[in-house]
């Protein structure tokens, strides 16, 4: 039998969160971190709303968060709807009280503390290993090359300067080691003779629209309550 949408939402136990707003405790909040221009962000969201995340999946981005006050991504995010906050690393005395405000700002998203995913999304900061540990095995990130090659900072420089002919990016999920937890999604595009590095940024970041948010919902359709 399948049942209106409406029926499943009054079917699920339900809590106040703030005055008006009656968030389902079974729901799987997605946290989105940012750091700049949000299109990763946006396509997520995007396709949320299209394959309607909430009814398959019981599941909806919760709260977009930026380390930069500036960032595009936060206009992005107020125009699909979602909660935005800002926690600026630079007005912090160090790292460790920089990832503790970020880890109350993340956890406040969700009526239990716990959101069911913490999505990197074009977030410039490095995490530490107690950061990341606490978010283990809900923690994914996107980086713009073919994992293992070229880790870090300046990826499409490198495969450029390397020769290669081909590039592309990968899903991951994220472990202390940097760039370097199990590989989730990959898509490969091919680096052409007279490619610039913004020429190939520009050509991998159409993958990642499109392999980020599949991994998402691949993720979400696997984990229990879907
Ligand atoms: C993406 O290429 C992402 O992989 C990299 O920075 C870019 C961010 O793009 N880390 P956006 O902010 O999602 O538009």
């Amino acid at each position: 039998m399948v049942w209106p949408a409406r029926r499943l939402w009054q079917a699920r136990p339900a809590r106040r969160a703030k005055p008006g707003l009656i968030i389902p405790d079974s729901m799987k909040n997605i946290v989105v971190l940012i750091s700049g221009g949000g299109s990763n962000m946006a396509a997520i969201a995007a396709t949320a709303l299209r394959d309607q995340w909430e009814l398959r999946y019981g599941a909806r981005i919760a709260a977009v968060i930026s380390n930069r006050r500036d960032a595009d991504g936060l206009l992005k995010a107020a125009r699909h709807g979602i909660r935005t906050d800002v926690v600026e690393h630079r007005v912090f005395a160090d790292r460790a009280a920089f990832e503790a405000q970020l880890q109350r700002t993340i956890d406040s998203s969700d009526p239990v503390g716990k959101p069911a995913l913490v999505v990197m999304a074009g977030f410039m900061r490095i995490l530490t290993p107690e950061f990341v540990r606490c978010y283990e095995g809900r923690l994914l990130n996107i980086h713009p090359s073919l994992l293992p090659a070229f880790p870090g900072l300046h990826t499409h420089r490198r495969a450029l300067v390397a020769g290669c002919r081909f590039s592309g990016a990968t899903v991951h999920w994220v472990t202390d080691a940097l760039d370097g937890g199990p590989i989730l999604a990959q898509a490969v595009v091919p680096i052409l003779a007279e490619d610039t590095e913004h020429d190939l940024a520009q050509r991998v970041l159409t993958q990642e629209h499109l392999i980020y948010p599949q991994a998402i919902a691949r993720v979400l359709g696997q984990s229990p309550g879907s």
